[in-house]
């Protein structure tokens, strides 16, 4: 079985070599549509599914009253308006989590905005939140039959004044929240103006209520890496006073520390994806865990790259851990492996179910 994945893996760096020549955001379209065409036929779908779902019953669980099929999801930004709903399971996700998705349609910033930094197995991106718009993502979401849970993730639309923010995220929550599983509220993007600043626990709170009103869906909150260890408490406070499902930590980071790739600098803005994030994304999932304990969900995200590092995560806390720069680097049976060496790490470690190992190796709060 090693061997076999190690060939796969070979199979992928070869591959991998050639996609790299294509600058990232357009081979990420090109690839994002060569994958929607294979599978157009359900049939196609059904024999990925056969090969790539999650398969072993002790990788499901049910967490916030829904059904996931395994802990591992896609996270927001891949599949921004939805186009590829009914691929993610197929391609062995346990769910998928589509966004970010503003109230208005709008462009995102100009390019180029993605950029490759190998050194590092990393990315950075400065998209801004180019989406279609809440109401196009929801036309879509009403006609889908889903396989796997779909989360939405919202964000504010750029052109909307920070003092409209809770009305530009309760419309999307609106039209949203019936057709999702769950909703995010992204305050974590450093590439919408200002965005990162409603993190402050005086503008979260009306944004937050707001959201909460107006849906019955379950909803949480995803952070920065970049915030100070008192806000991810006050966060993690506010969270448990308004009675959000859960938090997702972490979006990307503004740091450039210990980048390995030339010439960064350069590059300019963004948030960085990958490695370079994950040291801080599971020390702020372990001080949420050590706060708030089962009282909230935790979702980990943030350079997650191997099924250690999930089982990892897992054992400090996460009910559900999500990844996006791994895809990229680590090809489509990413989400496959990492689901395999999950469900091996539970049966060597005797656990009947995944809830029984989620925190099991925090420190007594
Ligand atoms: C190109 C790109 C676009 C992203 N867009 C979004 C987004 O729209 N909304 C969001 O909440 N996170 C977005 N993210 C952040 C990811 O969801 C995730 O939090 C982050 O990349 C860390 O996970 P990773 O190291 O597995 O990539 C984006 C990441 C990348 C690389």
């Amino acid at each position: 079985m090693d061997r076999l994945r190690d060939e796969q893996h070979g199979m992928y760096g070869a591959l991998r070599r050639v996609l790299f020549l294509v600058p990232p955001e357009r081979i990420h379209t090109l690839v994002f549509a060569a994958l929607r065409g294979i599978t157009a036929p359900a049939p196609v779908r059904s024999r990925l599914r056969r090969l790539l779902a999650p398969g072993d019953p002790v990788l499901a669980s049910t967490v916030f009253g829904v059904r996931f099929p395994g802990p591992f999801g896609l996270a927001a930004g891949f599949d921004k308006d939805g186009l590829g709903l009914n691929i993610w399971g197929a391609l062995g996700f346990g769910y998928a989590e589509i966004g970010t998705v503003t109230a208005h349609a709008q462009p995102g910033n100009p390019a180029p905005r993605m950029f490759r930094l190998p050194q590092d197995r990393a990315v950075l991106n400065r998209m801004g939140f180019n989406n279609h718009g809440a109401g196009e993502l929801a036309l879509r979401l009403a006609q889908y039959r889903p396989d796997i849970p779909i989360g939405v993730n919202i964000g504010k639309t750029k052109l909307t004044p920070p003092a409209r923010a809770a009305d530009d995220y309760r419309a999307s929550a609106r039209l949203l929240g019936p057709l999702a599983a769950y909703l995010v509220v992204n305050v974590s993007s450093p590439n919408t103006p200002g965005l990162r600043d409603l993190q402050a626990k005086d503008s979260l709170r009306p944004i937050l209520a707001a959201v909460l009103a107006e849906t019955s869906t379950p909803v949480l909150v995803k952070i920065a890496p970049d915030l100070s260890d008192s806000d991810v408490d006050d966060i993690a406070d506010l969270a448990v006073e308004l009675g959000l499902a859960g938090i997702v930590a972490t979006n990307t980071t503004v740091s450039r520390e210990g980048l390995a790739t030339p010439g960064v600098e350069a590059l300019g803005q963004g948030g960085i994806s990958g490695p370079p994030v994950a040291r801080r994304s599971a020390e702020v999932l372990r001080r949420l865990y050590h706060r708030v304990g089962d009282r909230l969900v935790l979702i980990s995200v943030g350079g997650i790259e191997t099924a250690d590092d999930a089982w990892d995560r897992i054992t400090a806390g996460a009910s559900l851990l999500q990844g996006y720069t791994g895809f990229i680097y680590q090809g489509g049976l990413w989400a496959k492996h990492i689901h395999d060496g999950i469900a091996r790490h539970l049966h060597d470690g005797g656990f009947s179910s995944l809830a029984d190992a989620v925190g099991s190796a925090a420190p007594r709060r």
